[in-house]
Parts: structure tokens; sequence; C-alpha cells
């Protein structure tokens, strides 16, 4: 495990715009990105700015509900993905997950994802958000077994 990243946030603005460095930094096909911290600190915003930073123009919405939502651009597909409502690992399974992670050129993002991290065989990164005051967010990125930039 290595930290590849450590920053403070004072925006949404600012939160996305780490995201697309992330993603033009760090990002490639084949990866999977867990993205934790708590209810409302910033994970979709900073999963806005990752998806602009792979090139995708559509507008991203919180998968909260949907569970899932997949973004195209030519044969790259982001997978976007939210584990808040799920309980039980087999949920998980059954969402399968597993066949978004074979998509070699494609890259898997999981909001809560630390949830169920036992599903989770490295390499991956590991991206943690936490409450600063007020808008202040402060945002960490590890790296598991992939640390190329
Ligand atoms: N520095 C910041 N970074 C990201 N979001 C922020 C920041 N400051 C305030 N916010 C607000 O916090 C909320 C984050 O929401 P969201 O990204 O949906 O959270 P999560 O997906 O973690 O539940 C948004 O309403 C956003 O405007
Ligand atoms: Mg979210």
């Amino acid at each position: 495990m290595k930290i590849i990243a450590r920053w403070q946030s004072k925006s949404e603005e600012e939160t996305q715009k780490r995201g697309e460095e992330l993603a033009k930094k760090f990002f490639h096909p084949g990866d999977l990105v867990i993205v934790a911290g708590e209810l409302g600190v910033g994970k979709t915003q900073l999963v806005k700015g990752i998806a602009r930073g792979l090139g995708i123009e559509e507008e991203i919405k919180s998968p909260s509900f949907s569970l899932v939502n997949e973004y195209k651009k030519g044969d790259f597909t982001l997978y976007h993905l939210d584990f808040y409502r799920l309980e039980k690992e087999e949920e998980v399974i059954d969402l399968g997950w597993e066949e978004y992670q074979e998509d070699e050129k494609g890259i898997v993002i999981v909001e809560w994802g630390d949830k169920f991290s036992s599903l989770f065989p490295p390499p991956f990164f590991w991206v943690h958000l936490s409450y600063g005051g007020e808008e202040i967010r402060y945002i960490e990125v590890f790296c598991y077994d992939s640390c190329s930039g």
C-alpha cells in the first residue's frame, strides 16, 4: 500500500478538479477504484471529476438508487457503482460487479466499496474522503499493488 496523493479541498469544484487530476495521472483501463467516506462527504462529486478526466461528457448521477450507472465513450466504459444500500455480500455478487471487472477496457468505481472490501482482491486504488470544517474536505489516495502513474 502506498499513498499517492493527499489534498485539502475547499469546494465542490475543487474536489471535482482533484478527481479529474487523478483520472489523468493514474487511472487506466481495467482499474478498480474504491471510494470511501461518510454520506455527503463528496464521493459523487469526486467521481464527476474522474469521469470528466476520462473523457465522459454525459452528466454523472449518483448511483445510490440505481446501484450501477454505465457511461460509454467508444469502447471504453465507466462503471459507477454505489454499495450504500447493500447489506450482504450476496447482494454485491448478484449485482454482477465481477462482470464489470472483467471488462479490461473499462474502469470500475465503487462508492462505499469499503463495506465489502474482502470481495476486492488488489490491485485497486482506494480514495478516502473525510470532513474538515464547513466545506473543507480531506482527500487521500492510496494504491494497493498498482502504483504506476
Ligand atoms: N469541498 C467539497 N467537496 C465536495 N463536496 C462538497 C464540498 N463542500 C461542500 N460539498 C457539498 O457536499 C455534498 C457532497 O455530495 P456527494 O458528492 O453526493 O456526497 P457522497 O457521494 O459522498 O454522499 C454536495 O452537496 C456538495 O456541494
Ligand atoms: Mg454518492
